[in-house]
């Protein structure tokens, strides 16, 4: 398995759309095609590849020169906790430290807070509702 950046308007951004439509929106009766895919094109799109193939991605939104946003993480059905999670997001967060980037925030939907936290980010503030379901705002200092 392989992380690797994606650049928008690709093959490899349309199975990153293919595969974070399956694993977060459709379960949630949405559509990301229905979503602002434009505004994608200045984010910075991490890959997780078994070959050509996409099983992971994670997305990094650039708030400032140190200061990024985690959205958009998802290892494929069947993949899951078997370490691609984490192999995925510390090599984001390898690149960001290597861009500048010293902090980062995400919001967690909360079945996954467990998992953020083995990664080191904390809980901040409350309970919040976002695309329909239940999430916290985490932080990590890089
Ligand atoms: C959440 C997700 C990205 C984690 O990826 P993963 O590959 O399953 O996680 P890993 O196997 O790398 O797990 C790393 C560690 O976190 C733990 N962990 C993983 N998922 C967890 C969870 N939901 N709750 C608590 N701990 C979790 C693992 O046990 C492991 O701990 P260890 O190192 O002590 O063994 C993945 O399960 C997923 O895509 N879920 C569905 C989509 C989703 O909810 N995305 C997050 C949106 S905020």
């Amino acid at each position: 398995m392989q992380v690797r950046t994606i650049q928008y308007d690709t093959s490899e951004y349309r199975q990153e759309l293919e595969l974070r439509n399956r694993l977060l929106r459709v379960p949630l009766g949405l559509d990301i095609y229905a979503e602002d895919l434009p505004a994608e094109r200045e984010q910075l799109h991490y890959g997780l590849f078994d070959g050509e193939l996409l099983v992971g991605c994670a997305i990094a939104i650039l708030k400032s020169d140190q200061h990024a946003k985690i959205r958009q993480m998802a290892v494929d059905t069947g993949l899951q906790a078997q370490g691609l999670g984490r192999q995925l997001l510390t090599a984001a967060e390898d690149d960001l430290r290597q861009r500048g980037i010293q902090w980062l925030e995400l919001a967690a939907r909360i079945e996954a807070v467990g998992f953020y936290e083995k990664l080191g980010y904390q809980t901040v503030g409350d309970e919040f509702v976002e695309v329909g379901i239940p999430h916290r705002h985490m932080e990590k200092a890089l």
